[in-house]
């Protein structure tokens, strides 16, 4: 599919979850057999681009496209999850979104020192949760070489963030 054909499966719904926010839902392009083939796929060559040993993801919607990118390229896959979730003891980031503040958690024992990671979520806007997600791979000792999304929301200016952060970043669509 072409990218005017992926973005037109992107659903907007207005005022959720907040008054305000234009909700950009991954859902409608999740539920299109092809769409969600190529944007998989997509992601993938952008990240391969960067040669990551290991994919993250970020809870919950970061899951879904993180894990599909790392079956595509044969890659091991991290979770990074949302407070108290994690059976073990891991490391702990909190951060602020563009409706709210959240804290993510990452097993350190999952990654190894000098790692080569992309990090890959549904979507980027202020770039809190991405720029959390790097803080936490930092920690453990790895190098957040890419982040690959399929929505970038530029006002907001998380992937400007992020590049100035030192991560590359691509995404296979942009939203105002
Ligand atoms: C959404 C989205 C990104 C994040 C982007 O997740 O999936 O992870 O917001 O926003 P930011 O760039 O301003 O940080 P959310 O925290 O809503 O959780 P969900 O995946 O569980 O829906
Ligand atoms: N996460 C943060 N901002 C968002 C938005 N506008 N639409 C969907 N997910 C989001």
């Amino acid at each position: 599919m072409t990218p005017a054909e992926l973005r037109a499966l992107v659903r907007t719904v207005p005022d959720f979850p907040a008054k305000g926010i234009q909700f950009r839902d991954i859902t409608t392009l999740l539920n299109h057999g092809r769409g969600l083939a190529d944007s998989v796929a997509a992601l993938a060559d952008n990240v391969a681009a960067h040669a990551p040993d290991r994919i993250v993801g970020m809870e919950a919607r970061g899951f879904i496209f993180g894990a599909a990118v790392a079956v595509h390229l044969s890659l091991p896959f991290v979770p990074i999850r949302k407070p108290g979730k994690l059976p073990v003891e891991a490391l702990s980031v909190d951060y602020a979104l563009e409706y709210g503040t959240d804290r993510l958690e990452l097993d350190a024992g999952a990654i190894a020192k000098g790692d080569r990671i992309a990090i890959v979520d549904d979507l980027i806007a202020t770039g809190g949760t991405a720029l959390a997600a790097a803080e936490l791979l930092r920690q453990a000792g790895a190098d957040a070489v890419c982040a690959g999304f399929v929505i970038d929301l530029p006002d907001l200016g998380g992937a400007a963030k992020l590049e100035a952060d030192g991560v590359p970043v691509s995404a296979l669509m942009q939203f105002d």
